[in-house]
């Protein structure tokens, strides 16, 4: 069975109380129940990880590695466009990063229109919501 890591960064707790008109009324627990349900559909096994510090967020990129995991989707949140760290990390390792934003980043402000951590990743979702993690671990599972 292929597994796979679900990393999400700063503020992504605060997932329903934080910004609803950007981010949606929905909870990062019902997020990851949500990606339980396609997890399951597909066959997948999935972890989940949730930081608000870069070094944990790479510790976590470096161990799914270690773990031999099939790949990461991974939303950096405000870390996307500031972490060379986490850039670092994504390059460092062999398997599939695909980056999830919930919201544009590309219609917000300037400082978002730059991702760090993009450039490097398989491929990059913004704007879908909740339902670009699914679109990428469905890409992922493939
Ligand atoms: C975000 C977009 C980032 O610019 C922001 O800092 C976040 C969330 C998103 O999912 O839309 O925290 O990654």
């Amino acid at each position: 069975m292929k597994r796979f890591l679900i990393l999400n960064g700063p503020n992504l707790n605060r997932l329903g109380k934080r910004e609803p008109g950007t981010y949606g009324a929905q909870t990062l627990a019902e997020l990851e129940a949500m990606i339980r349900a396609e997890a399951a559909a597909l066959g997948v096994d999935v972890r989940f990880c949730q930081s608000n510090h870069e070094g944990v967020l790479v510790d976590a990129i470096h161990e799914a590695e270690d773990d031999a995991l099939d790949g990461i989707v991974f939303n950096p949140a405000a870390y996307t466009h500031t972490s060379v760290a986490l850039r670092d990390a994504i390059s460092a390792v062999k398997l599939p990063v695909v980056e999830v934003h919930i919201s544009n980043v590309h219609s917000r402000e300037e400082f978002r229109h730059r991702t760090l951590t993009g450039a490097v990743s398989r491929a990059v979702i913004s704007g879908l919501g909740f339902e670009g993690y699914l679109a990428a671990l469905r890409f992922l599972a493939k």
